[in-house]
Parts: structure tokens; C-alpha cells; sequence
């Protein structure tokens, strides 16, 4: 290292970790960013001294600093440390094990977009702060830990090498409002109990290996399920809106994406998904599925129902594939609260298709 850089150093280093008595115990990516711009060219290391030197640092964002390297702890505890987010960059090597040990009151831990290896380390269901764990878009291996954090809200591990079921320890993870597991190589069944996670909203396990039925019981996440992803699994049987229709009536009434495609369903359309009301999009391509199509879906797809837009945080990040016209079509972020339609493509279906579509 340069001799320059070695006063910037030390000149950040007494700055952040001279006066921790008083000030904002928050660095921004925008406070050093003077200091970075030109030190990290050489592909220099996580800057862990500001831990080590920030005794109160409460939040540390260094989101899209161009770190690469290791990711690395401080040698002591830090129980002020509430948020990490330190997506977006290309740190690699392991998730040091003992981050749970050592950043013990973090609500939220973003690691997502870096080349992470390695497992999903034990230590973080030590957190029991934790509401927020973003892990996606790395190479992480393994299975997800049977013993994660109770107080999750999010749990987002998308876009890694994990495989194994999905442990039945997380079945009493009441909070969990999004989970993503989409794009491993998970496989196992779909869990009954997931349908007792009442306040799940976003439910992705896309692209894995899942198999056997959608349970029953997910008939009962009535009020707040809005995205249900389970496109490219091996799910088989039949769609699974009871068949009874007077009981149906608020089953999953806050549904608005419904994405099967790519597995292996069979049997016919049930004329309950006409009940959703709030439902904008219906993708149930590639399967197996065979009679008619309930001339009801279309007018539930395209009414008017403005009210029901899922204006969540999440539609902004989760990618849809769509199909028009065998022209695959990724729609993302904001332009899915505009989209609404169905997608029958390549089932058995027979007779005619319905004027209204
Ligand atoms: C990261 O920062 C660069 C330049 O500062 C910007 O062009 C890029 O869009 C950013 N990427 C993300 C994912 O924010
Ligand atoms: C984590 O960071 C990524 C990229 O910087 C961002 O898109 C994502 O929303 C963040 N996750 C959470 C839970 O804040
Ligand atoms: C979930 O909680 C219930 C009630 O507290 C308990 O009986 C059950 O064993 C727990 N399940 C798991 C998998 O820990
Ligand atoms: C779902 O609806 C049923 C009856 O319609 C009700 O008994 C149950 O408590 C509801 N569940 C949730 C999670 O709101
Ligand atoms: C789907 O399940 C069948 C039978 O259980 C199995 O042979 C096949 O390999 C599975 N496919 C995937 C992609 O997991
Ligand atoms: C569809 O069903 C037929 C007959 O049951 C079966 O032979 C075929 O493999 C199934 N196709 C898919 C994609 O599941």
C-alpha cells in the first residue's frame, strides 16, 4: 500500500473511530466515498478496521463499493451493529462462521449480489434480531439451516447452489412475510405447515426441484398470500382450489400472481380461480392440464381491480417470465402492476376457447 494511503487510513481511522462518545454512528458509502474511490482500485480489502476501530457503529452501508476480497469480522463483538448491508460488490471466500457470534443484534444483513461460497452460516439463527436476511444472487452450497433466526420477516436466499428440503424448523417462523428460495437446486415436497404461515405474502421457490402436490392447507393463507412462484419443479396433481365453492370463498382471495409453469399438474381448470378476484396473473404453461377453460377467468383477470394491484415491495424485485405468443417476455419491477393475463399455453385443453378470451 502506498504511503498516501496509508495517511487516508489513519486520517478515517481517528475521524470514525476517534470520537465514539458522541456523533452519528453511521457511515454512509457517500462519507467515504473520497476515501474508496481511489483504494479499492487495487482490489484491496473489506475495509473491517472500520469495524474494529467503531466500537458504536450502528449501521455500516457499503452497498455497490466495488469491495472485493473476503468479507471480514472484527476480533471483538459488536453488539451496536443493527445493519449491514453489504450487497452488491464482489467479496468471495466463505460467510465467516462466527458472524453470529460476533454482530450478534443485526436486523438486517444483506449479502446479496457477491460471490460468497460456502454454507449459510449456523450462527445467524443466534440472531434473534434478525428481521431481514438477503443472501441472494451469491454460490452458496449446501442446505438451508435447520436452525435460522424466528424473527424473520425476510428470507431471501435466491439465486445460490442450496440443496435439500426445506427444514421443518422454519414452520414456526410466524413473521416470515417473503421467502425466496427460488433458484437452487432444493427438491423434497411442499410442506403442509407452509400453509399455516399466516402472514406469508410472497411464496418463490421457482426453478428447483420440488415435487409431489401443492398441499391443501394452502388454501388457508386466506388474507395474505399475494405471490404464489412455483413455476419449473416436478409438482404434480391437480390445481389446488377445493372443489367446493361455498367454502372457498376467501381461500386465498389476496392471490395475485399465480405462477405454475413448467411443472407437471394435471386435470381441469377449477372454476374457483374465477373467485380471486384480485388476481392479475395466471401463468399454468407446460403442464399436463386437460378439459375446458372456465369462460369466468377472463372477466376476474381483467376486471377492474385497481384496489387489488399488489403495490408490495417485493413485485419490484422479482423477475416474471411471461409468455405472449411464445415470445418469452421478462417483466419487471414496476410494469407488472400494469400487466395482467393468463397463460394456457401447451396443456391438453380441449373445446373451445372462451369468447371472452
Ligand atoms: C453501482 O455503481 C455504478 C457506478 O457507481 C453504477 O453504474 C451501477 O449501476 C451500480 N450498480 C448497482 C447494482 O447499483
Ligand atoms: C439487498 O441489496 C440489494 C442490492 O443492493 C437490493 O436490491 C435488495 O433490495 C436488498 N435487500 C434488502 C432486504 O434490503
Ligand atoms: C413449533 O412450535 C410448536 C408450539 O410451540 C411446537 O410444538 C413445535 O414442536 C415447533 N415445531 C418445530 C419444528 O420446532
Ligand atoms: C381464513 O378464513 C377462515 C374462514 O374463512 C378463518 O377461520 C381463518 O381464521 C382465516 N385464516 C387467516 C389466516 O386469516
Ligand atoms: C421429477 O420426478 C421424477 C419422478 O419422481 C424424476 O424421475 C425426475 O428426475 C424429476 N425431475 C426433476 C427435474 O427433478
Ligand atoms: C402428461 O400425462 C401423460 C399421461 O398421463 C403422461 O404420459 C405424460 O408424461 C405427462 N406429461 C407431463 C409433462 O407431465
Amino acid at each position: 500500500m502506498e504511503y498516501w494511503k496509508l495517511v487516508w487510513l489513519f486520517a478515517v481511522a481517528f475521524l470514525f473511530g476517534g470520537y465514539q462518545s458522541e456523533g452519528l454512528w453511521e457511515i454512509e458509502k457517500a462519507a467515504l466515498k473520497p476515501f474508496y474511490q481511489n483504494w479499492y482500485l487495487n482490489g484491496d480489502q473489506f475495509p473491517n478496521w472500520l469495524l474494529e476501530n467503531n466500537k458504536k457503529l450502528e449501521k455500516l452501508n457499503l452497498v455497490n463499493s466495488s469491495l472485493s476480497g473476503h468479507f471480514l469480522l472484527p476480533s471483538t463483538s459488536r453488539r451496536g451493529l443493527s445493519r449491514l448491508d453489504v450487497s452488491s460488490n464482489s467479496l468471495d471466500g466463505n460467510i465467516p462462521n462466527e458472524i453470529g457470534a460476533k454482530l450478534p443484534s443485526l436486523e438486517l444483513l444483506n449479502m446479496s449480489n457477491n460471490f460468497f461460497t460456502g454454507g449459510v452460516p449456523i450462527s445467524i439463527g443466534g440472531m434473534i434480531s434478525l428481521q431481514l436476511l438477503d443472501l441472494s444472487n451469491n454460490k452458496l452450497s449446501g442446505g438451508i439451516p435447520r436452525h435460522l433466526a424466528m424473527g424473520l420477516v425476510l428470507f431471501d436466499v435466491s439465486n445460490n447452489q442450496l440443496f435439500g428440503d426445506i427444514p421443518s424448523s422454519m414452520e414456526n417462523m410466524s413473521l416470515l412475510s417473503i421467502l425466496d428460495i427460488s433458484s437452487n437446486t432444493l427438491s423434497g415436497g411442499i410442506p403442509r405447515w407452509m400453509g399455516k404461515m399466516s402472514n406469508l405474502e410472497a411464496l418463490v421457490m421457482a426453478n428447483n426441484h420440488f415435487e409431489g402436490l401443492i398441499p391443501m392447507e394452502f388454501c388457508k393463507l386466506n388474507y395474505s398470500l399475494k405471490f404464489l412462484g412455483l413455476s419449473a419443479n416436478n409438482i404434480s396433481g391437480s390445481l389446488f382450489i377445493k372443489k367446493q365453492a361455498k367454502r372457498a370463498d376467501h381461500h386465498l382471495s389476496a392471490l395475485v400472481y399465480l405462477l405454475l409453469k413448467n411443472n407437471h399438474l394435471e386435470g381441469g381448470i377449477p372454476v374457483q380461480l374465477c373467485k380471486l378476484n384480485r388476481l392479475r396473473l395466471i401463468d399454468v404453461s407446460n403442464n399436463n392440464l386437460s378439459g375446458t377453460i372456465p369462460p369466468c377467468l377472463m372477466n376476474t383477470i381483467s376486471s377492474d381491480s385497481s384496489h387489488a394491484y399488489y403495490s408490495g415491495s417485493y413485485s419490484a424485485d422479482v423477475p416474471i417470465e411471461f409468455t405472449v405468443k411464445s415470445i418469452s417476455y421478462f417483466y419487471k419491477g414496476r410494469v407488472l402492476t400494469y400487466l395482467s393475463g393468463i397463460d394456457l399455453s401447451c396443456n391438453k385443453l380441449t373445446g373451445e376457447v372462451p369468447l371472452q378470451l
